[in-house]
């Protein structure tokens, strides 16, 4: 046996009884199990020797993404650069930017108008035409691990597009691949379904099945209804889809986003949301990157509240994914916004700060979705605050309504029987950037930033790897021209799906620009992040109470070095009154020595205040 088979046996071996006994637990069948293990292995053989190298570099440093000096950017390859060329064109862009992890938006074969913004994959071994090709995905990962940046893709396992070979097949009536969905032949079925499942998007496409009249069968749509659901319960759908994992992984891409993840086990009579074989098949696919490819990462979306992400760590002798979103925070920051209390922010930084260090999230502000407003809403109750009335108030809020609103965007599935609605804009309209410029008001336009780059401040002080929406290093505006387009017309998340501008991007240097003053302070709050020490993953965090309501304060503490982060979401001039009596402190900002008790901080001001 040579060497390298050696270490493919090695960590076979460390993982082969709990694997089989996962996948025998599920489908019983040892003739997919064996034909799974042969898989993986041919994929190990076929792994490049960079990437083998970047394999074992990682498997000896587990901790390597857990430090203080990543930085991820997302975006969509055709908005940012047109194609993937492009994007290799625009590398030096983001490492100016200070990013070493790019988030590839859905780059797929996918078909335009149905196509879910790349999350409908007709095809998952082929890159969408207009975009590249497999050989120029190849290319860029590895011209973006030269530069030691690291590539993240999604990986959508829930459903494939319609348009997808097997759905065809399925369409045309072949059962087996039937099988591979869920197919029923008439509605007494898919109706106890949708007794408990809940709908994902009620107004643009209602209901979890759709009708087939070709084949005369119902298949079950959780999402749009060119998007079918896959059936884990055949192993066929998870051989092959593992197999398709490892093609990626072997294309050099170093981040997986599961996709929907939460949804991809499917149980009569429950919602069909976080049932126990979803793990089952997490963790299954976990061990399965850790013996082929151990380099990479598993970044799971779950977009629920925090007693629901949490368990998608797995536990630290069965690990599940390596990060998470941290999604209940993300809304709660924007709550705060429009709302001037900290209260619920602080209890629910309270709440992350006090799990696990080995837990890793992925801090955001804004990403390609809306913002659905998953907030404790029994501890706002103790307030008197009513889920659906500050729903309302938080949509009303940030179209710009209500009273104190500077923000722009819109609604999304604004659904008429619950009374709910999400929200789409960018960071930047929702922070009254783009009011400030439509009406040509300096003053508002200055606070506007100074609010949004508070946010970023308070966003890089969280644990965890932040990552920016593209665009948002510029301070990126809504973008309506997506109405006039009839494949996105019905979608307002292509609101902040935009363009990026790169005649705004050519002014960074120019801080009289409003790319300049963001992207410049950015990139000052950026340089901290990586080099001081104690922004690293496993510092411990905690919040102190300022007295104020307005105002956040989060601690900081690693290795005898402490930092202070004062936060002021209000458009008054705040005092926080915290009082930490143990030496002197210097703003990391201006460089002036500060006493921490007793801080005035301006209007969506902030401070990082180091200890002496
Ligand atoms: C995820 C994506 C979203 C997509 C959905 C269906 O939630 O973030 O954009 O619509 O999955 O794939």
């Amino acid at each position: 046996m040579n060497r390298t088979a050696d270490v493919f046996e090695t960590r076979f071996r460390g993982h082969m009884d709990e694997l089989k006994w996962l996948y025998m637990e599920l489908y019983e069948n040892e003739e997919m199990y064996a034909e799974l293990c042969g898989g993986m292995r041919r994929f190990y053989e076929a792994r490049n020797k960079d990437l083998k190298k970047l394999d074992l570099e990682r498997e000896a440093q587990p901790d390597w993404y857990k430090k203080n000096d990543m930085l991820g950017m997302m975006f969509y390859i055709d908005n940012f650069a047109g194609n993937m060329k492009g994007i290799q064109s625009k590398l030096d862009y983001l490492e100016k930017s200070n990013v070493n992890y790019i988030h590839l938006m859905p780059f797929l074969d996918t078909v335009d108008g149905r196509s879910d913004g790349g999350y409908a994959v007709a095809d998952f071994r082929k890159v969408k035409e207009e975009l590249g090709t497999m050989e120029d995905l190849e290319a860029l990962t590895a011209a973006c691990h030269e530069k030691k940046m690291n590539i993240c893709m999604d990986f959508v396992m829930n459903h494939t597009s319609e348009d997808h070979e097997w759905a065809k097949k399925a369409r045309q009536g072949d059962e087996e691949y039937q099988s591979r969905y869920f197919f029923f032949k008439d509605f007494s079925v898919p109706a106890l379904y949708e007794n408990t499942v809940p709908q994902v998007f009620p107004t643009t496409a209602p209901g979890n099945f759709t009708w087939l009249p070709d084949a005369g069968k119902y298949v079950m749509t959780t999402f749009y209804p060119y998007q079918w659901d896959l059936n884990y319960r055949n192993p066929r759908v998870f051989n092959e889809m593992m197999y398709n994992f490892l093609f990626l992984a072997n294309k050099g891409i170093d981040i997986f986003r599961i996709d929907a993840v939460p949804y991809i086990w499917k149980e009569l009579y429950t919602s069909c949301r976080n049932l126990p074989k979803v793990h089952t098949i997490v963790r299954m696919m976990r061990m399965i990157g850790e013996i082929v490819c151990p380099g990479i990462l598993l970044l799971g979306e779950v977009v629920m509240e925090p007693e629901k992400v949490v368990p998608y760590f797995g536990t630290v002798e069965k690990p599940e994914c390596h990060m998470l979103y941290n999604v209940t925070t993300m809304a709660t920051t924007w709550h705060t916004v429009a709302t001037r209390s900290v209260r619920l922010l602080k209890q629910q930084l309270d709440i992350v700060n006090g799990l696990p260090k080995e837990y890793v999230f992925l801090n955001y502000l804004r990403c390609h979705d809306d913002i659905g407003w998953g907030l404790d809403y029994a501890s706002l109750m103790q307030e008197g605050i009513g889920e659906r009335s500050h729903k309302q108030y938080l949509n009303d809020y940030f179209q710009g309504f209500a009273g104190m609103s500077n923000s722009r965007g819109e609604l999304y599935n604004a659904d008429p029987l619950t009374g709910d609605a999400r929200f789409c804009g960018t960071t930047a309209s929702m922070c009254g950037i783009e009011k400030a410029l439509s009406e040509q008001d300096a003053q508002a336009l200055e606070k506007a930033v100074r609010l949004d780059v508070m946010l970023h401040a308070y966003m890089f002080m969280q644990s965890g790897i932040p990552v920016i929406y593209g665009g948002d290093e510029i301070g990126r505006l809504n973008d309506y021209t997506y109405k006039d387009n009839p494949n996105k017309a019905a979608d307002s998340r292509y609101i902040h799906r935009g363009a990026m501008d790169w005649k705004a991007a050519a002014q960074i240097d120019d801080t009289s620009t409003v790319a300049g003053k963001i992207f410049s302070r950015l990139d000052r709050l950026e340089k901290i992040r990586k080099t001081e020490k104690v922004f690293m993953a496993d510092a411990d965090t905690w919040t102190i109470d300022t007295w104020d309501e307005s105002t956040l304060c989060i601690g900081r503490y690693y290795e005898g070095e402490k930092l202070l982060g004062l936060f002021n979401f209000s458009e008054c001039d705040k005092m926080a009154w915290i009082n930490e009596t143990d030496g002197m402190y210097v703003d990391m900002i201006s460089g002036q020595p500060m006493k921490a008790s007793g801080i005035n901080i301006p209007a969506y001001g902030f401070y990082y205040l180091k200890r002496k």
